[in-house]
């Protein structure tokens, strides 16, 4: 069966997921969108050429045209504006809700079936949004989030103990934002708790680090924020769907009374496969945990609340 992948957006982290799903293979085509003219299909038209030397055989092409959407499997909405260094991701609601809104009335006229994911930042308000606009079932509508900030928890730890990244395990729920919980009880190195490995010093240093990973590197870029994990991070879940991997990952999803919360949009572990969140993995939670937790899911309730919807 032919897969086919839309990226909505063709900004840097639009672009670096379609240069990702291009590595990856993970669709057979990609379609990269966006309205400013010309501008997804010269992305697409650089990373298509790349086929050559690299040796890829997927088809992907950029367009202005939203009907390109159509038959998409998976489609991931990166359009919006990124932060600018001083400015928290809550600054960009009002201008990103009104693209997000728009992006995902033209995903609902022409991929109704399509499994949605959504980057854009406030994430965790803006995958609200969509899943209002669209009205698709929650397990079609999922935020990009855990698994970028996942991502840097693991790095961070695997820098200070002197291993591949590849064998940390790391879970950070919540909010994307200053409020995610980054757990210590659960990260581990091939199954040893990093707790037993690293000082407690250590150990905080890390979790704020991460919490503050994505406003780290705004202050060193200026103009933008990061874009190749984040990329990356999306396709990760998209790959999950496209192929029925049955992955762990962290995402932004709606919960129903899960983990003791509900009527919000927050990080949980989840089951990823064909039909998009297919379980979501509710574990006990520590007292302290439970009260960390609490302050995102009041952020994201605040962040909900703007929206109007
Ligand atoms: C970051 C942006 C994508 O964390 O929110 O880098």
């Amino acid at each position: 069966m032919k897969r086919k992948l839309a990226i909505i957006g063709a900004g840097a982290v639009g672009t670096s997921a379609a240069h990702w799903a291009v590595v990856k293979n993970v669709a057979e085509e990609i379609v990269l969108i966006d309205i400013m003219e010309g501008l997804a299909k010269g992305k697409a038209l650089d990373i298509a050429q790349s086929s050559a030397v690299y040796g890829f055989s997927n088809r992907i092409w950029g367009t202005e045209d939203w009907q390109a959407l159509e038959n998409a499997d998976v489609v991931i909405i990166t359009a919006g504006r990124p932060r600018k260094p001083g400015m928290s991701r809550d600054d960009l609601l009002q201008v990103n809700l009104e693209i997000v809104k728009s992006c995902t009335e033209k995903v609902k006229e022409y991929a109704p079936n399509c499994c949605l994911i959504v980057v854009t930042n406030p994430i965790d308000a803006m995958v609200y949004t969509a899943f209002k606009i669209s009205g698709f079932p929650r397990k079609r509508v999922l935020g990009m989030a855990g698994v970028l900030d996942s991502a840097r928890y693991r790095y961070f730890l695997a820098e200070a103990l002197g291993v591949s990244p590849k064998d940390v395990q790391a879970l950070v729920m919540g909010v994307h934002g200053d409020h995610m919980l980054p757990l210590v009880r659960l990260a581990n190195v091939a199954g040893i708790p990093v707790k037993d490995l690293l000082p407690q010093e250590k150990l905080s240093e890390i979790v704020e680090r991460t919490r503050k990973g994505g406003a780290e590197i705004v202050s060193y870029l200026k103009t933008g924020s990061a874009f190749t994990t984040p990329g990356l991070s999306a396709v990760e879940m998209a790959e999950a769907i496209l192929r029925d991997e049955k992955r762990v990952l962290t995402c932004s999803v709606w919960l129903e009374g899960e983990f003791g919360i509900r009527d919000v949009f927050l990080g949980v572990p989840v089951v990823l496969g064909a039909g998009g969140l297919e379980k979501i993995l509710e574990f006990p939670l520590t007292e302290e945990e439970k009260e960390a937790l609490s302050l995102s899911v009041e952020h994201v309730r605040n962040q909900i609340a703007k929206t109007n919807l």
